[in-house]
């Protein structure tokens, strides 16, 4: 189990100095990393995320009155303070606070329970990296808002959901369930094989000999700002012209068939999609036999797709992957990871690599003159729980 004790202690401190205090109770949700399956969950198709040791915590306590008073305690002097008993108002757009109201607002939406309280959280996922500090912090708010309300075993889709709704009418991001399942479903052995249609997950052991190596670009990446929903509009689009429901249902002789009537962009997003989807499913059976191999096969034609297809990378990001796979050989592959536009790269390799990985690295910032990015293992950590209450 990942240790959660100095997020912990900042986020109890933070608490105790705010409402003078210990919390009656702390919840934590973890962020996470996409093996591969990326702009898949909005079209109901295939995602092998893993969880993460990083996360936020909420500390929370009921109070009296039916309004929330919350504490950023990475912030300075960072507070909120609204009333649940009236239309819940956003603030402006890119403020922390939305995440928080999001959330109050969303629970009863979704039949969970919300009552006043007084927070304070904390988190410590590398932000700007598609690591998913939002969801985390969504999930994690989310959890402990339907225990202060006397749910302590909610059920986490409903959770999931709720953090996915805020982000869409809170925060701003037209975002797929892929962050939020993720966080709250996440285990300590490996990857969830995530069927976007179902919502179902299913359990991947992540192979002994191999380890997960996430790299900052150095390029931040915002959601928001991005051409995220764009995308999103174009893959509806592809739907809407192969007369689909969603493009989960196409399959690669239908993209062909379809492929002369159709707008050349459109076409391509739609592509990814649909290979995408095949990638995934046949790279959870690789991890799941140790085949190294071919899961890093797949995880390159990915990057290959995401970068070609989908138009969500940049330079920096391929540049980074190309090193990366060059310095892997056969072994396993290295490709973009989350939305796009910047981010992070993440890469499986076998664990006697990681040596060869750490020369190559260093290696690609000396030859590319930009500032050395710290990489570190990513470590399948469990998913959302209550620490105390
Ligand atoms: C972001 C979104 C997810 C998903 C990925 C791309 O992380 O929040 O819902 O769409 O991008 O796979």
């Amino acid at each position: 189990m990942i240790d959660t004790s100095p997020l912990v202690e900042r986020t109890v401190a933070a608490f105790f100095n705010a409402y003078g205090h210990a919390p009656e109770l702390l919840a934590f949700a973890p962020g996470r990393v996409n093996l591969i399956g990326d702009h898949t969950d909005y079209n109901d198709g295939f995602a092998l995320p893993c969880a993460l040791q990083f996360g936020t915590v909420v500390a929370a306590s009921p109070l009296e009155e039916p309004r929330i008073i919350a504490r950023a305690a990475d912030l300075q002097a960072a507070d909120d303070d609204f009333r649940i008993d009236a239309p819940i108002e956003t603030a402006a757009q890119g403020n922390w606070q939305n995440h928080v109201r999001g959330i109050a607002a969303g629970l009863p939406a979704f039949g969970l329970p919300v009552s006043g309280a007084k927070l304070a959280f904390s988190g410590n996922v590398p932000q700007g990296n598609g690591l998913s500090s939002s969801a985390s912090l969504g999930v994690a708010l989310g959890l402990a808002l339907t225990a202060l309300g006397g749910e302590k075993a909610p059920d986490k889709q409903a959770i999931a959901r709720v953090a996915q709704w805020s982000e869409h009418h809170y925060v701003g991001c037209a975002c797929g369930l892929l962050d939020q399942i993720s966080s709250a479903y996440g285990r300590q052995d490996g990857a969830l094989l995530l069927d976007c249609r179902s919502l179902t997950v299913q359990p991947v052991a992540f192979p002994a000999d191999a380890a997960i190596v996430i790299v900052p670009s150095g390029v931040a990446r915002g959601l928001v700002d991005s051409a995220y929903n764009e995308r999103r509009a174009q893959c509806r689009k592809a739907a809407e012209y192969f007369g689909v429901e969603s493009l989960r249902e196409l399959d690669l002789a239908m993209l062909e068939a379809g492929e002369a009537g159709c707008d050349p962009i459109v076409f391509r997003r739609a592509r990814h999609v649909v290979t995408e989807n095949a990638r995934t499913r046949s790279a959870a059976e690789a991890m799941a036999r140790g085949d190294l191999a071919e899961l890093g096969q797949a995880m390159r034609a990915s990057h290959a797709s995401l970068r070609d297809d989908f138009e969500v990378s940049v330079s920096a990001v391929d540049a980074l992957v190309e090193s990366l796979n060059a310095a892997i050989g056969e072994g396993g592959g290295a490709r973009m990871t989350g939305g796009g536009f910047g981010g992070s790269v993440v890469a499986v390799v076998a664990v006697d690599r990681l040596p060869a990985i750490d020369r190559a690295l260093a290696d690609h910032w000396r030859r590319t003159g930009k500032p050395d990015q710290a990489h570190f293992l990513g470590i399948p950590s469990a998913g959302a729980r209550l620490l105390k209450g």
